[in-house]
């Protein structure tokens, strides 16, 4: 197993260039699974889940190469439908191979994907849409069967306890592309990886209007035909890459993102009082001044994401005073907050509450990452803290994050990756 060993309290530097989404990625590889015909996926990170993804999509009869950031899926056998416990447990997004599988063959065995430290997340969401397209579905011994002599369509509400559900929002709709009539989605998810998803699935000949606002519009097509797609960049390591920037008071520059993603973290930098700009393709920390502190609630997009809460929480660590982070997606998504007190963080966490106590100097120290987030979180503080810190089992980094070392050595920052 890999740690990652951070000598911190240097400045950074330069530009740093954000790769493809790792979670636009996922469900557009599934959506391959809707057509025999050749897909080309560009713009794709190389990151353990991905490669997880394509042993799944192996296991049900394609064939992929995947060489610089490009895959090439072909079928060698389209009937496969089963997706097994093994591939399925390690990540969750397996699960939206049952959409495609459903929409196209009218029949899926998939693994339940089972719990996650990041908390309980369910299926019911999906499951819910895939029985009201009129698939019928049986739970037993930790699969999920589904079956439908023809999906009809049908109007669904898909929101829950949570709000929207992403890949519940992505894996219906890639259910719906084929069913009989007209499917409408109410209360989808809308961030940009849905609209991706959907824009690659028009290109696949689908009928989708909607893409990006809460009511999704699927028009029945026959069939669905390869495509090339290149996938959007990734917001989520952008917004990583410039809490990194503010804790260690780096202009550094971002390249390859598309600031209307980053909205809400634009905003709250404002309101950190950080001058931060942005162009068409780059954001750029300008000027870094004193960190104000901030009352965040995580919320699905265009809200502030979960998916940051973990890196701006050490971020706050160095406020000029108290700040509140609310979790509303994943109320027990705070395995970071422990790590981060070792390291001289001063957290105190009350349900979906965290209350981060500013001022602090951070103290280099051995952690142990987690879960993908709360490692990038654990990176943050380890850049910004006096001395040495070592992040075991950085697997979890691996998942999500593209050549991250490389990156911030490149950056002018002292990592170093061991066995
Ligand atoms: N939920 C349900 N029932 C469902 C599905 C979801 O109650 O059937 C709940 C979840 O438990 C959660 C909320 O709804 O409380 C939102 O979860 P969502 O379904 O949107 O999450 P997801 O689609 O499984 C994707 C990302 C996550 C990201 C969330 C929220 C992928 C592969 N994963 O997960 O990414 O946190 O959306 O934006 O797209 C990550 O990259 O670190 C990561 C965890």
């Amino acid at each position: 197993m890999d740690k990652l060993i951070i000598r911190g309290d240097r400045k950074l530097s330069g530009e740093v260039l954000i790769s493809g989404s790792k979670n636009s990625a996922l469900p557009i590889m599934a959506a391959t699974l809707l057509t025999e015909e050749r897909c080309v996926i560009t713009n794709v990170p190389s990151l353990s889940d991905v490669h997880t993804m394509i042993k799944l999509l192996e296991s049900l009869g394609k064939k992929i190469i995947f060489e610089q950031g490009r895959l090439i899926i072909d079928t060698v056998d389209s009937k496969k439908h089963v997706a097994h416990y093994k591939l399925v447990r390690t990540m969750r997004a397996s699960f939206c191979v049952l959409g495609p599988l459903l929409g196209r063959l009218g029949k899926a065995k998939v693994s339940l994907p089972g719990g996650c430290v990041i908390g309980v997340r369910p299926v019911d969401l999906h499951i819910k849409g895939f029985m009201a397209l009129g698939a019928k579905i049986k739970i037993k011994q930790g699969y999920c069967y589904a079956e439908a002599d023809t999906l009809h369509g049908g109007e669904i509400f898909l929101g829950g306890a949570f709000g929207s559900s992403v890949l519940a929002t992505g894996n219906v709709m890639m259910a719906a592309v084929l069913a009989k009539d007209r499917t409408i989605i109410d209360f989808a998810a809308c961030e940009p990886e849905v609209v991706d998803l959907a824009e690659c699935l028009n290109k696949m000949g689908a009928k989708i209007t909607g893409a990006g606002t809460p009511r999704i519009t699927i028009d029945p097509v026959k069939k669905l035909k390869g495509f090339t797609h290149n996938v959007i960049y990734d917001r989520i390591e952008a917004g990583t890459f410039l809490a990194f920037g503010i804790m260690t008071r780096s202009n550094i520059t971002i390249k390859n993102v598309s600031p209307n993603h980053l909205l809400a973290v634009l905003d709250l930098f404002k309101t950190m009082n950080q001058e931060i700009s942005s162009s068409k393709d780059s954001i750029k920390i300008k000027k870094i001044r004193n960190i104000n502190p901030v009352d965040i609630s995580t919320l699905p997009f265009p809200g502030f994401p979960t998916d940051l809460q973990a890196q701006f929480m050490a971020l706050l660590c160095l406020a000029k005073g108290i700040s509140v982070v609310t979790e509303k997606v994943y109320p027990d998504r705070f395995m970071h907050v422990p790590e981060l007190n070792r390291m001289g963080a001063h957290i105190i966490r009350n349900g979906e509450i965290a209350i981060i106590k500013g001022n602090r100097v951070l103290q280099g120290a051995e952690v142990m990452a987690s879960d993908l987030r709360a490692s990038a979180a654990l990176v943050g503080a380890g850049l910004s803290a006096k001395g040495k810190t070592t992040i075991h089992r950085i697997y979890h980094l691996d998942r999500g994050y593209d050549k991250i070392d490389m990156k911030l050595k490149k950056l002018g920052a002292d990592v170093e990756r061991k066995k």
